[in-house]
């Protein structure tokens, strides 16, 4: 059986599991600490720790891999919206790796939960372009397709009638503007219409907490795309953090050169004495 730790990094919690891949179902039950009041990197980092350190015995030298609600390029967080801003242009996988002392994956925490979807969950399966959103704090989004994903989408943020999507749209808006779902489908219309016009996906999922109440809402949306609810839910990010570790420490043993250029030079002098 092959497994990986992951670890999804929110608003208000930190959450842990070890995740069976075979089954794409947690190995233990998970681990979850309040996110720091002030979520700076060396704070949040030490949260994260913790979990490791309660999973230790399970996991030995599995890949860790961690979510974090941002965008993460080659291991960099270019900019974040809902966390401290401490964690913008920070290299997070050297990071967290140096503070952990084990390799450790960083990637975005909406495309962590759209391949977990993709791979275990509502689209299983599906061929062609599939869009996972995550309606929580902020709008998450992962675009997948033929399961294979495009990372760092944020789809979020996209600005649709002089707006930044998510602040009108996300689960957030809801309960801040204390929208009824009729009035927050409205919102949802105008944005799953929007990313329908540009993308045509053959799928929308639909995740994040709220999810959990999807027959309130996903009913009233009219759309060509079918769209619906996420399976994994609350730990769509685990799996998809482990499941994308997993992937990243195998492309970088295939990266690994096996073979130097000094074992090569040392070689053909070794044959070339051979042969005088
Ligand atoms: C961030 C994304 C993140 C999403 C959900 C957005 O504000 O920019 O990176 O995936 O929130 O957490």
């Amino acid at each position: 059986m092959s497994y990986a730790l992951g670890i999804d990094i929110g608003g208000s919690g930190v959450k842990g599991a070890p995740v069976d891949l075979e089954a794409g179902e947690f190995a233990a039950d998970r681990l979850r600490i309040d996110t720091p009041a002030k979520s700076t990197p060396a704070n949040v980092v030490k949260v994260v720790a913790e979990i490791v350190a309660s999973f230790a015995d399970t996991i030995g030298d599995a890949p860790v891999g961690v979510t974090i609600p941002a965008p993460v390029r080659h291991g960099v967080v270019p900019m974040i919206a809902n966390l401290d801003k401490k964690w913008v242009n920070l290299e997070a996988e050297k990071f967290f790796s140096d503070e952990l002392q084990r390799p450790v994956t960083i990637v975005n925490d909406a495309d962590a939960a759209g391949v977990a979807e993709v791979r275990y969950g509502a689209a299983k399966g599906q061929r062609g372009v599939v869009i996972v959103t995550t309606l929580g704090t902020g709008i998450g989004s992962a675009v997948i397709n033929d399961g294979v994903l495009l990372p760092n989408t944020e789809l979020g943020h996209l600005e649709i009638d002089g707006f930044d999507a998510e602040k009108r749209a996300a689960a957030s808006a809801k309960t801040r503007e204390e929208l009824s779902y009729k009035e927050w489908s409205k919102r949802l219309q105008r944005y799953y219409e929007t990313l329908e016009q540009l993308f045509w996906p053959d799928l929308f999922v639909v995740g994040g907490g709220v999810s959990k109440q999807s027959d309130k809402f996903l009913p009233n949306l009219v759309l060509n795309t079918p769209i619906v609810p996420a399976k994994l839910r609350n730990s769509a990010g685990i799996i998809g953090a482990a499941v994308l570790a997993v992937e990243a420490v195998a492309a970088r043993s295939a990266d690994a050169p096996t073979h130097s250029h000094e074992d090569a030079v040392h070689e053909e002098a070794v044959q070339e004495e051979a042969a005088s």
